[in-house]
């Protein structure tokens, strides 16, 4: 008899009372690219799920990356096809930016997002009424670690350990190893303060 397949361990959100328990939710944006790919096994070993907002135009170019990255049980979200500020785009070019990365999104994992997150955090009534006729909501951060900007790991974990409350949404960028060096520090950190890591739709269920 073949041995009876090794059970996964439960990621340590799983079933978690937000209202209760104090959540937090790592975010990814801008990949998926080769460096989420170191990213992915630190988030195994921390038993962690983060939310992962893609770009349409890295999906098409890593497609397996964005498959592995469904495949360990992380939400995907939208983060446009080619990184425009949607609040400068007519209602239909923010449609045909959401439309053509929720394609290849979809294409590369078999699921569809429905969590968007604007580039750069820039949106208004307008942006958000056509994300609302699409059945889609917008999801912004609370806590910047602007890994971006310094691309120093040490930072990047200081940052997420003084801001972070329960609810919070913490930004990071996994196309940057720097900010992947950080991921680590930032779980244990946050998890030695009482922290359980979900994904975003946990925390708004
Ligand atoms: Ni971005």
């Amino acid at each position: 008899m073949p041995a009876p397949p090794k059970p996964k361990p439960k990621p340590d959100g799983d079933g978690v009372d937000c209202s209760k328990a104090k959540c937090i939710a790592l975010t990814f944006d801008d990949g998926p690219v080769p460096s989420t790919s170191t990213l992915l096994p630190i988030l195994r070993k921390h038993h962690v799920h983060a939310t992962f907002f893609m770009l349409g135009n890295s999906v098409a170019a890593h497609p397996d990356i964005a498959a592995a990255v469904a495949k360990d049980g992380h939400a995907i979200g939208n983060h446009t096809m080619t990184h425009p500020q949607l609040t400068k785009l007519s209602n239909d070019e923010i449609a045909s930016e959401l439309d053509r990365a929720a394609a290849q999104i979809e294409k590369a994992t078999g699921k569809r997002p429905t969590l968007v997150r604007p580039p750069y955090g820039a949106q208004n009534a307008r942006v958000l009424s056509v994300l609302r006729s699409r059945g889609e909501s917008s999801i912004l951060w609370s806590v910047d670690t602007l890994d971006w900007k310094h691309r120093n790991p040490a930072t990047t974990i200081k940052r997420a350990l003084a801001s972070s409350k329960p609810g919070g949404i913490i930004l990071m960028h996994d196309i940057h190893p720097t900010s992947v060096q950080a991921v680590e520090g930032v779980i244990t950190g946050l998890k030695e303060r009482g922290f359980t890591f979900v994904t975003v739709d946990q925390l708004h269920r």
